[in-house]
């Protein structure tokens, strides 16, 4: 083994084909990251057949690249990582089946990572980078709450890490998630009911900027819990849930307004425009929106920013949180990184995201969360295999 070891990262959960090459567990050497964009784009969605053919065609080049940019060989390596899941089956399929088979030939260590256990290490990886560039050391303070908020999750896990590193034996409680929709997949879908394009996000974190959030007001209905208190948080004990996320009923919503304010019209000029452009961005898109389209997209935006950031305070007030991890795709939200700041900032919660890079899907998370399963030499068995609903424990 070398002084710091040098792990090759695979992802392949959704609809990025992603290698990365860390060493150390946050020193990026390479991160390479396909995205499927073009090929799913038409269908406003992930359509996953496609999602695994797609990673069959580009695993090997995207390995290759990874290697190539960090410099290194497969003989060089210390292990390979690869995400066994959750995500769709048949793309984890992929990863695995080539990391399994690489790691035979080359005689390599093989990890198998939580994709979770990926978005939380994302931050870590960024906070030790931080911490050494200031010559100091990176203080994690347990218990630590982390909101995992993405297209397929909206997951808050309660970890706790043996060392103040972070670099040995992390544990997580799912204290809250949600009951329907992801966070994620209510602005993909809200978008794509208004005809703005796809992935949905990062178009509406650019166009609520130019509307008015307090124009249309959206009410999430307090989903009830037997052992709620009055603030919405349960006093923690050990292992119960402490929120519930909802997202399918604000896509109604959206969906009911736009019915009750004859936007269909709009909507479909705004389709029929954007239909020539193969990747729109928010500023392709702007032109196309009459003002009361991006009040409306600036309350959609404003009402899950404030439901994500309430839960997620209560939550870590009631299990005594000491930090705060916000990662996933939806972290990249600006609205979402602006109000936690504050709201954590006036509890006196440190909050943490990761570099918009490394908020959405990659593999340099993998290669990082992998880190301390490699010093605890936790290997993952020659039968082992993907897991399309792997829990995060
Ligand atoms: O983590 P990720 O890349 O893949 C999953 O594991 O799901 O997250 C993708 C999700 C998509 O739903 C996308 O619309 C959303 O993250 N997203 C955003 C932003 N950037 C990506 N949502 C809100 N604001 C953004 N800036
Ligand atoms: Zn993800």
């Amino acid at each position: 083994m070398t002084q710091s070891p040098i792990i090759l990262g695979i992802e392949s959960s959704c609809d990025e084909t992603a290698a990365a090459v860390v060493r150390g567990g946050e020193e990026i050497l390479s991160s390479v990251v396909l995205s499927q964009f073009a090929t799913h784009q038409p269908f406003g969605g992930v359509v996953p057949e496609l999602a695994s053919r797609e990673h069959l065609r580009a695993i090997v080049p995207v390995v290759r690249r990874a290697l190539e940019q960090a410099g290194q060989s497969y003989a060089s390596l210390d292990a390979i990582a690869v995400t066994q899941g959750p995500g769709l089956a048949g793309a984890l399929l992929v990863g695995v089946s080539f990391a399994k088979a690489l790691a035979w030939a080359e005689e390599k260590p093989l990890i198998a990572v939580n994709h979770l256990e990926g978005h939380i290490h994302a931050v870590l990886l960024e906070e030790k980078q931080r911490a050494r560039a200031a010559g100091q050391t990176a203080g994690l303070r347990f218990p630590l709450l982390a909101l995992v908020v993405s297209g397929g999750h909206t997951h808050l896990y309660l970890a706790h890490a043996e060392d103040a590193m972070g670099s040995r034996g992390w544990t997580y409680q799912n204290v809250g998630h949600t009951r329907d929709d992801a966070a994620g997949e209510a602005f993909d879908k809200v978008a794509k009911l208004l005809g703005l394009g796809y992935p949905g996000g990062p178009l509406i974190d650019g166009l609520a900027a130019h509307g008015d959030p307090a124009a249309v007001k959206f009410s999430f209905a307090q989903l009830k819990h037997p052992d709620r208190n009055p603030q919405g948080a349960r006093k923690y004990s050990g292992g119960q849930h402490l929120a519930d996320f909802s997202y399918s009923g604000i896509k109604t919503a959206v969906l009911r307004h736009v019915e009750t304010h004859s936007m269909a019209a709009g909507i479909e000029a705004r389709r029929a425009a954007l239909a020539g452009i193969a990747k729109p961005r928010a500023a392709d898109v702007l032109p196309h929106c009459d003002q009361p389209t991006l009040d409306l997209i600036a309350s959609f935006q404003r009402a899950m920013v404030g439901d994500l950031v309430r839960k997620t305070l209560a939550a870590a007030e009631a299990c005594g949180a000491q930090m705060l991890f916000v990662t996933g795709g939806v972290a990249a939200n600006s609205a979402l990184r602006q109000k936690f700041e504050e709201e954590a900032g006036a509890a006196g919660l440190p909050v943490f995201f990761p570099s918009r890079p490394l908020s959405t899907d990659n593999a340099a998370m993998i290669a990082a969360a992998a880190y301390p399963k490699f010093l605890a030499k936790d290997y993952a068995s020659a039968d082992f295999s993907a897991e399309a609903s792997l829990a995060l424990r």
